[in-house]
């Protein structure tokens, strides 16, 4: 089984890295294989609502919403980490969601998925919050922990200082685990995700 960490920071190796190769390094100790993938320091735009995706089956803007088309093909689980910018998650990151979401929700849905994020000092349950969005939108079961998965810090070192952070990290990788494997016994047992109607499309209207 594989878990891809998405890393949503324009630091690659900051605090929410800190806190993504805290759930990594969990994951690896419960035999689950994992990725930690940066979306790079560059900006990322939000979606334009163009459609070419439908026809390109990926977003036209190319990028790391591409880019990690293969590692989400072959992932079980997704963890979405982002850092606090102006007290919710960083716009890049939810940039790189929203046209994910649009493009290639096919490689999300039914997938466990969990949240992190980190900041110096507030807006974590708004950012948790906006991120939260789309792996409801997807009907990814939202793996959680002992608190809401955060960190603390400036920097990387800091970050490695939340103990309580850090601990919130590893029972989070545990609780990935946990869901991976009860979906795999599931499967092996005959259960399969349900078919979900989307006949009904009524913008308000009537
Ligand atoms: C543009 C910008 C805005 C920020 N806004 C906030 C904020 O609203 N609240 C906060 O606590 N920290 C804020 N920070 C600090 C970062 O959230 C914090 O240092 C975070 O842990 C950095 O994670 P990273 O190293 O993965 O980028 C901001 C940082 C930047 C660059």
């Amino acid at each position: 089984m594989n878990v891809l960490l998405i890393n949503g920071s324009p630091h690659k190796n900051g605090c929410t890295y800190t806190a993504l190769a805290e759930v990594a390094k969990t994951l690896e100790a419960e035999g689950i294989e994992t990725t930690i993938f940066h979306i790079g320091a560059a900006p990322v735009g939000g979606c334009v609502g163009c459609g070419g995706c439908a026809k390109a089956g990926k977003c036209v803007f190319g990028g790391p919403v591409v880019d990690v088309l293969p590692l989400l093909e072959k992932a079980d689980g997704v963890v979405f980490g982002a850092p606090v910018h102006y007290a919710t998650a960083a716009a890049g990151m939810l940039g790189f969601m929203h046209r994910l979401s649009y493009s290639a929700g096919r490689y999300l849905r039914h997938k466990p998925a969990a949240i992190v994020t980190s900041a110096r000092r507030a807006g974590t349950t708004t950012a948790l919050e906006a991120m939260e969005k789309i792996p409801q939108f997807y009907e990814m079961p939202l793996v959680n922990s002992t608190y809401w998965p955060m960190v603390h810090g400036s920097n990387a070192a800091e970050a490695a200082q939340d103990l309580e952070g850090m601990q919130i990290m590893r029972n989070l990788g545990r609780n990935m685990a946990w869901m991976l494997r009860c979906i795999e016994a599931g499967k092996a047992a005959g259960i399969q995700p349900p078919e979900a109607e989307s006949a009904a499309r009524t913008n308000f209207i009537r």
